[in-house]
């Protein structure tokens, strides 16, 4: 990462902050970031150190139990954290941008009290559940319902694709008291996942990213009292869409770290390997591809500096945010198809981190909206003065 650059301007301290996490994913995460890609086991030690060391609420101020850091450094973060270990990156984003962000913003005094500061020290976990099985791209029409009773709502249905869905305790769950309503019947309520009528159904088997869970939940006439509602009825679409606007920036760092650690191994093996009698690194057919990985890296590392950094600013940031993860998940995706490329045979194989690069590029097209979805977001931006 280009900190000497010092673009944009970071305090002494986050400065300081951002190496020690750059130290501690390059000695402590990377090393063991191959064993958790292998055997999907969750890495629980690493994300314990990283809640000691504020990661886990980063933006969430030092009332509320976080950091108080810019959104600049969190991206810094997430994109440390991410070269070493996409999987331990996607948890991190999550719990920071999808879960004690929207509370920070929509939550009452008691709910922070009670639910951000613990989450924001990385006490407990949390889990952002808006994604249906008949609703991903267009969460506006989703099904799971909400039905109001003495004290509170009881939920009901099935929700799918929840990142930390295994191992959260508090899950942000997106449901309707009136589909007929479209987005204006949505609610968001914070749950504890121990409540009755809670459960993990399913755990997806996938490409990359293996050690974050991507459970099905299940909600079973879940009975969830008056104050576990997060801003009014009829507010959680524009919860869900604004959170959503904050992780994409964290998806963008994270497709970033990614496409770093690819270029990374890239220069490295091409010093090392030698064809024609010579290192691969001083073929133009290899500098090219390099030339090119950089450029990427780098127009994609300033969108979203820049994204975070009107984010800080309270200025409207949809439109860039939704730029940042388009250009950096789709540059990740070109990134580490390349590194796989520069590294011939090898690269096929488990042996050299660019196959697990590669795969888990792929996810940062698509979750948090896919590039599609990315593109609708852009294009309102121009007309429709989103
Ligand atoms: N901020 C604030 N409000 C917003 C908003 C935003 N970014 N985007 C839309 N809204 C508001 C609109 O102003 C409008 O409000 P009014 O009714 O008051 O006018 C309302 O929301 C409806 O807006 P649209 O008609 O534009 O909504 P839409 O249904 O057409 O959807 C969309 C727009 C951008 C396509 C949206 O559906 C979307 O973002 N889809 C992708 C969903 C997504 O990213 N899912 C990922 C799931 S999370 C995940 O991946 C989990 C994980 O674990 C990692």
């Amino acid at each position: 990462m280009d900190l000497d650059r010092n673009w944009p301007s970071l305090t002494e301290s986050e400065i300081t902050i951002i190496e020690s996490v750059e130290q501690f994913a390059r000695d402590v995460v990377a090393p063991v970031a191959k064993h958790h890609d292998e055997t999907g086991e969750f890495p629980t030690a690493i994300i314990k150190q990283m809640a000691e060391m504020g990661l886990m609420g980063m933006m969430v101020p030092e009332q509320w139990g976080g950091s108080g850091l810019s959104t600049v450094a969190y991206a810094m973060a997430i994109e440390s954290i991410s070269k070493a270990c996409a999987s331990t990156g996607v948890i991190m984003s999550v719990n920071n941008s999808l879960v004690c962000a929207p509370i920070e913003a929509w939550g009452t005094d008691a709910q922070k009290e009670k639910i951000l500061k613990p989450l924001a020290r990385g006490e407990k976990l949390g889990c952002f559940a808006l994604s249906e099985p008949g609703h991903g791209s267009d969460p506006a029409g989703l099904k799971v319902r909400a039905v109001k009773v003495d004290g509170g709502y009881k939920i009901s249905g099935s929700k799918n694709w929840i990142t930390n869905g295994r191992e959260a305790d508090v899950c942000l769950v997106f449901a309707t008291l009136d589909s007929a309503l479209k987005h204006k019947g949505i609610c968001a309520f914070l749950v504890d996942t121990k409540s009755a009528g809670y459960s993990v159904n399913k755990l997806e088997d996938k490409l990359g990213i293996t050690a974050s869970s991507t459970a099905t939940l299940f909600f079973d006439d879940c009975f969830v009292p008056q104050d576990a509602l997060l801003g009014k009825e009829g507010e959680g679409f524009k919860i869900a869409m604004t959170t959503l606007d904050g992780g994409r920036i964290g998806i963008a760092a994270q497709a970033l770290g990614i496409a770093q650690c690819a270029l990374d191994a890239s220069k490295q093996f091409a010093a090392e390997r030698e064809q024609f009698g010579a290192p691969i690194s001083k073929l133009q057919a290899i500098r090219f591809y390099v030339a090119e990985m950089r450029t990427k890296i780098q127009a994609a590392r300033l969108l979203t500096w820049n994204a975070s950094r009107l984010k800080d600013l309270k200025r409207p940031f949809s439109q860039e945010a939704a730029m940042a993860k388009l250009f950096a998940a789709e540059s990740a995706m070109w990134v580490a198809t390349k590194a796989i490329q520069v590294h011939g045979g090898y690269g096929y194989t488990k042996e050299y981190v660019v196959e697990r690069n590669f795969r888990d590029a792929k996810i940062t097209e698509i979750y948090e909206g896919t590039s599609e979805i990315q593109k609708l977001v852009i294009a309102a931006g121009e007309w429709d003065g989103k």
